[in-house]
């Protein structure tokens, strides 16, 4: 069977000459699909978190440059592969965090030098469908591999959206929480609200609630006193970039969670495909943290919840050090307490 059909909530489609995105920002009270039928609206689709989640915006992006290219083949067919760079730079900084984003724009380049002159958009949207479905094919393998460390009746905490709706399909925190869950290892899930945009009341709640898996919401205050006084097995979240170091940037509060894990003896799993492991940095200090608007913050649900003159700092990802780390669940396989030479192992080519 296709790999995507078995799912059934899909961010991302590909409808024959243009990418459709379902947007986020209207769940869960509306289900609305936008269509995107160039680079540059791709582009604003990502910054506006109509798309988001590091995997999701890494696969929009393959597919917008098959945009791009459909635009700049027909309009200069001979220079085409000069006049998309500056699009492809745009739409490589949309968001500055998720290191998927420009793994994606470079694997697209690379398909860009090697695409043959007779039909290269073929070539392109070929690419972009692999990249899909291999993301995909790894969220499944990832749900397997952390389910196989769950405890029986486990309980849970994952924070933000790390789903089918963050990925392109199944997810990756939500895919460990899925598979365990049908499994029969998971007793009970908490979801994070995950402040300012809700991801977790909005998107992990709604996604869940589409296969009839139950979920309590938690404030994100919450957390500590649930631990404490509740008890819980795992806190499972998903990244937006992991440094080599194993370091992990993900959701804001990812951090605060990991402490409190570890001071109350819960553990403590990442789950992220290679494509957000950033080789190149040594440790998360070096990693952009993406700023947005204060209005995020001042207002809730499109009204303002805090008074005139106030001002508000919207960091919107944190940085968990690894020794704070269990678990890291990749489609590679699993790295425990994960550090450099843990990290490096996952691959045939020591750096
Ligand atoms: O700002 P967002 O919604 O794009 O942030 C998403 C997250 O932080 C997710 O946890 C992360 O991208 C992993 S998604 C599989």
């Amino acid at each position: 069977m296709d790999v995507r059909a078995r799912d059934k909530v899909h961010a991302i489609k590909w409808s024959s000459d243009r990418l459709l995105l379902l947007d986020q920002r209207l769940l869960p009270e509306r289900k609305e699909y936008i269509s995107i039928a160039t680079c540059r609206d791709a582009t604003r689709a990502i910054r506006d978190m109509v798309v988001r989640g590091a995997p999701a915006i890494g696969i929009t992006a393959a597919y917008a440059v098959v945009l791009a290219a459909r635009e700049h083949v027909v309009a200069s067919p001979k220079q085409w592969r000069e006049a998309i760079k500056t699009d492809l730079q745009e739409l490589s900084e949309a968001r500055p965090t998720a290191v998927n984003l420009r793994w994606a724009v470079d694997r697209m380049r690379s398909t860009i030098a090697s695409a043959p002159d007779s039909d290269p958009l073929g070539y392109l949207l070929a690419e972009a469908k692999s990249i899909h479905d291999q993301d995909i094919a790894a969220n499944r393998r990832m749900g397997a591999l952390g389910a196989d460390l769950l405890n029986k009746h486990a309980t849970v905490l994952t924070h933000c959206n790390a789903g089918a709706l963050a990925t392109g399909g199944y997810g990756t925190a939500l895919g460990v929480i899925r598979a365990g869950f049908a499994a029969g290892k998971i007793k009970h899930i908490y979801a994070g609200e995950t402040r300012p945009w809700l991801q977790g009341a909005r998107l992990t709640a709604w996604e869940l609630l589409q296969e009839d898996i139950p979920v309590m919401l938690l404030p994100d205050s919450a957390a500590a006193h649930v631990m404490r006084s509740h008890g819980l097995d795992w806190v499972i979240v998903g990244a937006d970039r992991v440094a080599a170091n194993g370091d992990v940037a993900n959701k804001i509060g990812t951090y605060s969670l990991a402490v409190l894990a570890r001071e109350h003896g819960v553990g403590f799993m990442v789950v992220a495909p290679t494509s957000t492991i950033d080789r190149h940095l040594d440790a998360g200090a070096d990693i952009e943290i993406e700023l947005r608007d204060s209005e995020e913050v001042l207002t809730c649900g499109g009204r303002r919840i805090a008074p005139e003159g106030a001002r508000a700092f919207n960091a919107v990802f944190d940085i968990t050090p690894a020794e704070l780390i269990d678990y890291l669940v990749t489609e590679k396989g699993v790295v425990e307490r994960p550090d450099a030479t843990g990290i490096r192992a996952l691959y045939d080519d020591p750096r």
